[in-house]
């Protein structure tokens, strides 16, 4: 079992991995920043994994991982092509194996890996698999919203439904580099039609279904896709979900832009609706089920070069255009491969399942590519988690005697308050190694995680990584060191983070201050769709030759980073990641409201909530229909996910004389730290702080 233990214990280890990591001979100018909390006492907390999981750990210790991450550094070339060559390659890479420029002053921002390489994402997750013996193996177990419902695909079955939708693409006249847009549940069928996507060329940009029809019109409009890819309702909780009528809705809104849509391909989810009560538009529509299952079961591959684009995600920034971010095949593929498999000890009998929507970039990498191109068995749930009772994860865990659960903390926390009851009701034994992802994990979150969940015998990879990286990029690797509760702990392979002060120099030893990369990965995205201009302007002219994560991180005495939080104007709602400047826009196109000031909140379960100051238009008077009216609002143009938690009436908003929001007195204002307001004299018009205090609770 498993230890906690002072890391006065544990010096040699900690000392040898803090050495190396933090990167002597920097300059130093410790503290020289510090952003959020100090991890204080939990630094000195440390997990330590059994005997019993290091024996059997792929990386067991910490000199292999010091042997490995040497190397992976020293030679990034040597290092990534043994791995990729695992991988089928129609055509092997040239020379040279990578190539970058990472730095604004030396010209454009260029990163590419295993280039002339060429290949097929596709092919390697599925294909290779069958041919490899593992055919009959289970690929996906599908759990769906109601219990009772389920159902599974081996990896030949979804061989042949790829083949029958990849044809069926084909036929309707997608090509290779054509975008594809899927509005998709958690159904078996998203990651097939990310899989056939992938196979023919196409590049799919996957649009979270929580995403309202603005946002998916937004979405439509800038990568014009040749189809969408829906289903006519799906059922979360109790709920009834119409995703077609928000397609209509979108793709109306869309032709009334000029683009128009001439194929909508919708699944008909029996579960879910009828198809006879779906609005149609004939001509346009198409059900999936009157013709993809038509189509021959094998399709030829369509070879890519490894730096041909393989799909489009967008994400939140700090304004309120969603930013297209473009990954790339080859690196994508070998980066997520090998972060699936290190962070989470993977062996070929786990069974895995991460609670992610394909809609995020955790979906992708982590329910889709990394693992199935590791060959794994991956439970994917259509439901919500809590339904119809708090049990229904560990009753899943118990159904598929799933081995690896991976999930984020907000489902953690809201687990939590539920009580141990639902949790220990279950057997849970099949569980060996769990992960935490999309925001920082409070140490007594991880605590419970830990003990009540994994019975204080599984290690946690709380895994940091973003959109923007493709793949972990500071991870625990279980059995490999101790762990600290809510310490991301050490960077993966190939990966150099350093912290950075507010003037960009790089902070040696223990320290807090901005997280930034000093190089290419081969997981790292290659542009922003249709803006490389705006990626090199967010990423990397911040701090001049390295990559800007957008987060505050401490590094501990013992070399550990601790994430703290966005830095920008992003906030982090149940490990969504919301641009305070999307929420704004929403709320002022209210006819009724003239400004808005968004901010994040601490809270209990979703980490961060949103925290919205209104000011309304000239003479309209407060009420609790309008607040309810800005809410929904936001929830029509953004999704339900988006939708503020508090909406605060603000007759003014504290500005400076030159007319910029002050938000840091908002962030105070929204914490009720109102002691710690700082100093406003330097507002336009002091009195607004007292105007907003005084209506702090109404
Ligand atoms: O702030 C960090 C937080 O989530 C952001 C990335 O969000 P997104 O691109 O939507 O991807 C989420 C899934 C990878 C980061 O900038 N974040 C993600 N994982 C962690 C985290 N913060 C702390 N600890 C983590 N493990």
């Amino acid at each position: 079992n498993y230890r906690i233990g002072m890391a006065s214990n544990y010096l040699r280890h900690g000392e040898s991995i803090a050495n190396f990591s933090s990167g002597a001979g920097k300059i130093s100018r410790i503290n020289a920043v510090t952003l959020g909390e100090s991890p204080a006492s939990e630094e000195n907390d440390l997990v330590l994994p059994s005997d019993e999981f290091c024996r059997q750990a792929l990386i067991p210790n910490p000199q292999k991982y010091l042997e490995m991450y040497k190397r992976s550094v020293e030679d990034p070339a040597g290092f990534w092509s043994d791995i990729a060559s695992e991988f089928y390659w129609k055509q092997k890479w040239g020379q040279p194996v990578f190539s970058e420029n990472f730095d604004v002053r030396n010209g454009p921002i260029d990163i590419q890996w295993f280039k002339g390489g060429v290949t097929n994402i596709c092919y390697n997750c599925v294909d290779r698999n069958v041919e490899s013996g593992n055919a009959d193996k289970i690929a996906i177990y599908w759990e769906g919203n109601e219990p009772g419902f389920q159902d599974s695909l081996t990896y030949s079955q979804l061989l042949q439904r790829v083949c029958q939708l990849a044809n069926y693409l084909k036929d309707v006249g997608v090509k290779k580099g054509d975008a594809v847009i899927i509005y998709l549940p958690m159904l078996m069928e998203l990651p097939i039609a990310m899989l056939a996507c992938a196979r023919i060329g196409a590049v799919h940009s996957v649009v979270f279904a929580g995403f309202s029809a603005d946002s998916l019109a937004q979405r439509i409009m800038d990568c014009k896709p040749k189809v969408v890819i829906t289903c006519n309702a799906v059922k979360r909780g109790s709920k009834t979900i119409q995703l077609k009528d928000i397609v209509d809705t979108a793709l109306a809104e869309s032709s009334k832009n000029s683009i128009s849509i001439d194929l909508c391909l919708t699944y008909e989810n029996q579960c879910a609706m009828k198809r006879g009560d779906t609005k149609w538009q004939d001509g346009r529509d198409v059900w999936w089920q009157d013709v993809v299952p038509k189509y021959p079961t094998s399709c030829m591959v369509e070879w890519v070069d490894a730096e041909d684009p393989l799909f489009l995600l967008y994400t939140s920034g700090s304004t309120g255009k969603p930013k297209g971010v473009l990954h790339t095949t080859g690196g994508y593929m070998v980066y997520t491969a090998t972060t699936f498999k290190y962070a989470f000890d993977y062996k070929p009998s786990d069974v895995y399942w991460c609670t992610a929507d394909c809609g995020w970039i955790t979906g992708h990498s982590y329910v889709t590519y990394g693992p199935m191109l590791n060959g794994a068995t991956v439970v994917v749930y259509e439901g919500a988690p809590n339904y119809p009772h708090p049990g229904r994860c560990w009753d899943i865990v118990d159904k598929f005697n799933v081995t690896i659960f991976y999930t984020a903390p907000t489902l953690v926390r809201s687990l939590m308050r539920d009580g141990d009851q639902y949790v220990t009701r279950y057997s849970r034994k099949s569980l060996r190694v769990l992960g935490s992802v999309g925001e920082p994990i409070n140490p007594s979150a991880w605590r419970w995680f830990f003990n009540v969940v994994g019975d204080s015998r599984c290690p946690i990879s709380d895994t940091w990584w973003q959109t923007e990286t493709g793949g972990f990029m500071i991870t625990p690797l279980p059995g490999a060191w101790p762990q600290k509760p809510g310490s991301a702990t050490f960077p993966f392979f190939g990966v150099q983070p350093v912290i950075v002060d507010d003037k960009g120099i790089e902070i040696d030893g223990a320290c807090s201050g901005y997280l930034c990369v000093k190089n290419s990965w081969p997981g790292a995205f290659r542009t922003l769709y249709g803006d490389h201009e705006r990626y090199e302007t967010t990423y990397f002219k911040p701090f001049p030759g390295y990559y800007f994560s957008g987060d505050g991180c401490t590094r501990d005495k013992d070399g550990y980073y601790w994430l703290t939080g966005r830095v920008d104007d992003v906030i982090n709602v149940s490990g969504h990641r919301i641009g305070t400047a999307e929420v704004e826009s929403a709320l002022v196109s209210h006819p009724q409201c003239a400004e808005a000031a968004v901010v994040g909140f601490e809270h209990e379960v979703k980490g961060q909530g949103i925290y919205a100051f209104v000011t309304l238009v000239e003479g309209v008077p407060y009420s609790e229909e309008l607040r309810k009216s800005l809410i929904l609002t936001v929830r029509e143009q953004i999704g339900a996910f988006a939708a503020p938690d508090k909406i605060h009436w603000a007759p003014g908003l504290p500005k400076t004389r030159s007319g910029k929001i002050m938000r840091r007195i908002l962030r105070k204002i929204a914490a009720r730290q109102l002691d710690e307001l700082g100093d406003t004299s330097t507002l336009a018009e002091p009195n607004v702080v007292d105007q907003l205090i005084a209506l702090a609770d109404c």
